[in-house]
């Protein structure tokens, strides 16, 4: 592989290896891209105030996060037909997840099923749920994932409906041949509709379920003994909202500029969630994350620990699970030299006080 230096130059290197149809699926965020580009501006805005004179020959990176062991405060964000990226897909992300020590969250429209993926490697695997209308189904998914062993259920609340990424409607967005939702390939549900738009926001259309509800959480968590991650959320008092109706834990996200376009950039959202959570659930927070930096100022600003969307399938698409392991192993180093250069030897020490 080319020597890779960040993460922010991975987007061109994959550009050149993918079908237009896979790189604009996965680099597009919705209509204007406003909130794809602020996720990483909001970031950019932030100074740190750094600290001196603290001993940080020894630095320690680890941390549990929702009682799982996890070698630096990193879980590899859900996304959808990892094996347009690389044929081992899934099971690439899988195996570099646990290289790294992180946790994997493995997404409803995986191109692998969950049975393969929590069994790929030795990585704590969670599974994140889209919920369908048939709710029989969702149901059957549950079970399936609780039996491969998944540690958590990861439910998204941003997307009733596809939002809108107008580079995949001008492309006809579609699967390749031979690659389906594998989840549901044996009820029938495996494949995107054949439309002149959007194969999969059609797919979403008919078959996810826009009617989802607090009341819904509650719902979960009487079928399913599984920790309850709620994905999506932006505002305090629909954090607080999913605390009281049962969620151990909130990822505050804008599905990475995907969805409602202009919607707040993550790393705004979070103090205020953070702050009406308290320590009631564990907070996370995605969108735009590229460098240590980044993830030091995420968990000043109250995120327990961050997730990796984009840069893990451009590291898909570079190299396979090498290239997974590579950007893993990147941001672990950005985030090592951050720390000792913040003055922080472990995570404890990163508070609010180092946002200038
Ligand atoms: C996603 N995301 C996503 N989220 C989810 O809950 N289920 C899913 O199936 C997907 N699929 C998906 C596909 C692609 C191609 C992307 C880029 C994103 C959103 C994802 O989990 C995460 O919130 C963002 O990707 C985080 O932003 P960055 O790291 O990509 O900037
Ligand atoms: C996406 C969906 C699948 O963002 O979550 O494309």
């Amino acid at each position: 592989m080319t020597e890779l230096l960040n993460l922010l130059e991975l987007e061109e290197l994959a550009r050149a290896r993918l079908p237009k149809n896979a790189f604009d699926y996965y680099a597009s965020g919705a209509h204007d891209e406003i909130t794809l580009a602020d996720n990483r501006a909001a970031f950019a805005r932030l100074r740190l105030a750094y600290r001196v004179l603290v001993d940080v020959s020894r630095r320690d990176l680890s941390r549990e996060v929702l009682g799982l062991p996890c070698a630096m405060p990193v879980l590899i964000a859900p996304t959808a037909f990892q094996r347009m990226a690389h044929p081992d897909g899934e099971l690439a992300t899988a195996r570099a997840a646990a290289t790294a020590g992180v946790p994997m969250i493995n997404s409803t429209l995986s191109n692998t099923p969950i049975e393969a993926v929590a069994s790929a490697g030795a990585a704590p695997v969670l599974f994140q749920l889209y919920v369908y209308r048939d709710r029989g189904e969702t149901e059957a998914l549950i079970r399936r994932a609780e039996a491969a062993g998944a540690r958590a259920l990861v439910l998204t609340v941003d997307a009733p409906l596809l939002g809108t990424r107008e580079r995949d409607r001008r492309n006809r967005f579609r699967l390749p041949e031979g690659l389906e939702v594998a989840n549901m390939t044996a009820s029938g549900r495996g494949a995107l509709p054949a439309v002149a738009d959007s194969g999969l926001a059609a797919y979403v259309a008919e078959q996810l379920d826009p009617s989802l509800s607090f009341r819904d959480l509650e719902w979960l968590k009487s079928i399913s003994d599984l920790p309850l991650v709620v994905k999506g959320v932006v505002r305090p008092d629909d954090a607080l909202r999913c605390v009281e109706h049962g969620a151990d834990a909130i990822v505050v996200s804008n599905h990475g500029g995907r969805q409602l376009d202009t919607s707040v950039p993550t790393i705004e959202a979070l103090p205020r969630v953070a702050d009406a959570v308290g320590d009631r659930a564990e907070i996370l927070v995605d969108g735009g994350v590229r460098r240590g930096t980044d993830v030091l100022k995420a968990l000043a600003l109250g995120a327990r620990a961050v997730l990796l969307g984009r840069p893990i399938l451009y590291g898909l698409a570079i190299d396979g699970q090498a290239g997974v392991e590579r950007v893993l192993a990147i941001v672990r180093e950005e985030l090592d030299l951050a720390m000792a250069l913040a003055g922080c030897p472990d995570l404890d020490a990163i508070g609010a006080d180092l946002i200038a």
